[in-house]
C-alpha cells in the first residue's frame, strides 16, 4: 500500500468501510483521485450515527391539528415586509426528478401549456413582476444537487437569468450521503465511485448555513423566506397574505405552511397532524387508515390538511436549527457492483438504504408553527410523473383552469375550449390583472397569451 492508500484505509476500517477500496489497485490516478475524493467528503461520524440510531422508532400519539384560514387580514404587513426587502425566495431544485424522466434539471422542463415555460423562468418571473409592483429586491436563493449544479447554472446563465440581476441569485449545492446494504456497508457503483444519493430536500437548511446561505441572507436583511419547490407552476411564491399572518402578533411563528384539503382520503400526499403536541406533516403511508378516513359530523375528512410544501420559515430559526434535522431511511435499489467479480449486480428487489432528510421535519422544531388553507385550484398543479396523476397534461389542465377563471372573475367573456395562459409578470393572482390590458371576450378556437 502506498501512503495515500494507506491513509484512506485506516480512515475506513474505523468504520468497516475498507471493502471501497477492493479495487484501488485497478484504478487509474484521475479515478484514484475521485474515490480519494469522494471518502474524504463523508462525514463517517455522523454516517456511524444514523446507522446505528433506530430512524422513526418514536411512539406517535397523532391528533388533528387546526387548520388557519387565509385571507388579507395581515396583507399590510406583509406587503410591508417585501417592501422592505427582508423577503427572499428559496427553491429546491436539486432532486433527481426520476418519475418525470425528464433529462435535465426538473427546473429546466417546459411547465406552461401554450409558450413551454421552464418551471425555473415561472419562478423568476414571478420575482420580477413582485419586485417591480412592491419597488425592491427580492433575492432568490436555489438549492441544486452535485448531479444537477452546473447544468442549471449554465441555464441560468443562457436564459439571461430570465431578467433577474445574477447577483440576486444565489446558488447553492446539497450535500449527499452514502447508500449502505443492509448490514450497513457503503456499496460501490463503479470501481472508483461510492454509491451516494442526494442527502434530500430537508438537506436544504444545512447546506444553506455551510454555503454561507444564511449568513448572506443576514447581511442583505432578508429575515424570512418563502419556501417553494421547483416543480408546481401555481405555487405563488410571493404572497403578502401569507407572509403577513406569518409575522402577525397572533401568530408568532417561526414556521409557516399552507395546505389544501384532501381530495380523498388515499391521496398521496403527507398529512398536517399534531403529533406528540407538535405540528407535523406525517407521510400518507404513516398515517394509520383508521385516521385516513376518519370523518366528523358533517362527513368531512378530520386528518385534511394535505401537505404541499409551501412554506415561510424565519431566518434566524433556521441558522438556530440548521443541523438538527432527523434521517429518514427507506429501503430502495440501489445500483452498485460485485465486489469480487466487479461486475453489475443484478437487483430484483430493493439491496440497500438511502437517508434522506425532509424540510417538513423543522415544522415541530419552530414555536408556534402555524398551518394555512389555500385553495388547490389556484395553488396547486404539480409535475412529477410523465402521464397521469401529477403529470404536465393534469398541470397544464389547471394553469389554464385558473387563467380561465382569472380572467372571467375580471369580465372576459370565454368560450368553452379558449387555452390561456398567463405570464406570471401579469400578476401573482386574479386582482392584479386589474393593470393589465385584458381582451373583451375570447372564442372557443383561440389561444391566448396575457
Ligand atoms: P420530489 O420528492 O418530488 O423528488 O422533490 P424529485 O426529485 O423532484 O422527483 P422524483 O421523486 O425523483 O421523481 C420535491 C422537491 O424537492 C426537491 C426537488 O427538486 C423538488 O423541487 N428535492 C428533492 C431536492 O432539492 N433535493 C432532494 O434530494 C430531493
Amino acid at each position: 500500500m502506498n501512503g495515500l492508500q494507506s491513509k484512506l484505509h485506516e480512515q475506513l476500517v474505523a468504520f468497516n468501510q475498507e471493502h471501497v477500496l477492493a479495487f484501488w489497485d485497478e484504478l487509474a490516478d484521475n479515478e484514484k483521485e475521485n474515490l480519494t475524493i469522494q471518502i474524504q467528503s463523508i462525514d463517517f461520524n455522523l454516517f456511524a450515527l444514523h446507522q446505528s440510531k433506530q430512524i422513526d422508532s418514536k411512539s406517535k400519539q397523532i391528533e388533528p391539528c387546526e387548520v388557519l384560514a387565509l385571507d388579507a387580514t395581515y396583507k399590510k404587513q406583509g406587503v410591508a415586509s417585501i417592501e422592505n426587502g427582508e423577503i427572499g425566495i428559496l427553491t429546491v431544485a436539486g432532486g433527481q426528478g426520476t418519475r418525470l424522466g425528464w433529462s435535465g434539471p426538473k427546473g429546466t422542463f417546459p411547465a406552461t401549456p401554450v409558450t413551454g415555460k421552464s418551471l425555473f423562468q415561472l419562478i423568476a418571473e414571478q420575482i420580477l413582476c413582485a419586485s417591480k409592483k412592491y419597488k425592491t429586491t427580492i433575492p432568490w436563493y436555489i438549492m441544486t444537487s452535485i448531479e444537477n449544479d452546473s447544468a442549471t447554472r449554465s441555464f441560468l446563465i443562457d436564459n439571461n437569468c430570465f431578467g433577474l440581476k445574477r447577483t440576486d441569485i444565489f446558488i447553492f449545492t446539497q450535500g449527499e450521503i452514502p447508500a449502505v446494504d443492509t448490514d450497513g456497508n457503503m456499496l460501490l457503483e463503479t470501481k472508483s465511485n461510492i454509491a451516494m444519493n442526494p442527502d434530500g430536500h430537508g438537506g436544504v437548511i444545512s447546506a444553506l448555513r455551510q454555503s454561507g446561505g444564511l449568513d448572506e441572507m443576514s447581511t442583505r436583511g432578508v429575515k424570512y423566506l418563502s419556501y417553494v419547490q421547483v416543480d408546481n407552476p401555481l405555487a405563488n411564491a410571493i404572497d403578502p397574505n401569507f407572509i403577513g399572518l406569518h409575522l402577525s402578533e397572533k401568530s408568532s411563528t417561526e414556521a409557516s405552511s399552507k395546505c389544501v384539503l384532501k381530495i380523498d382520503p388515499d391521496e398521496r400526499v403527507g398529512v398536517f397532524c399534531k403529533v406528540n403536541g407538535n405540528l407535523e406533516v406525517v407521510e400518507y403511508s404513516d398515517l394509520p387508515e383508521d385516521k385516513a378516513n376518519e370523518c366528523d359530523g358533517e362527513g368531512k375528512l378530520v386528518y385534511a390538511g394535505g401537505s404541499i410544501a409551501m412554506h415561510i420559515f424565519t431566518v434566524e430559526f433556521l441558522q438556530r436549527i440548521a443541523d438538527d434535522l432527523p434521517w429518514h431511511k427507506a429501503n430502495k435499489k440501489v445500483p452498485c457492483i460485485n465486489l469480487q467479480t466487479g461486475e453489475q449486480c443484478k437487483l430484483e428487489s430493493p439491496n440497500a438504504y438511502k437517508f434522506e432528510k425532509f424540510v417538513f421535519d423543522v415544522l415541530p422544531l419552530a414555536s408556534n408553527s402555524i398551518v394555512v388553507e389555500t385553495k388547490r385550484n389556484e395553488e396547486f398543479a404539480p409535475i412529477k410523473n410523465t402521464t397521469g396523476q401529477d403529470s404536465p397534461e393534469t398541470s397544464h389542465n389547471m394553469q389554464r383552469e385558473r387563467a380561465t377563471s382569472w380572467l372571467r372573475s375580471r369580465g372576459v367573456d370565454i368560450s368553452g375550449g379558449a387555452i390561456i395562459e398567463i405570464s406570471p409578470l401579469a400578476g401573482a393572482c386574479a386582482e392584479d390583472l386589474n393593470e393589465a390590458e385584458l381582451p373583451k371576450a375570447i372564442g372557443s378556437d383561440e389561444i391566448v397569451v396575457i
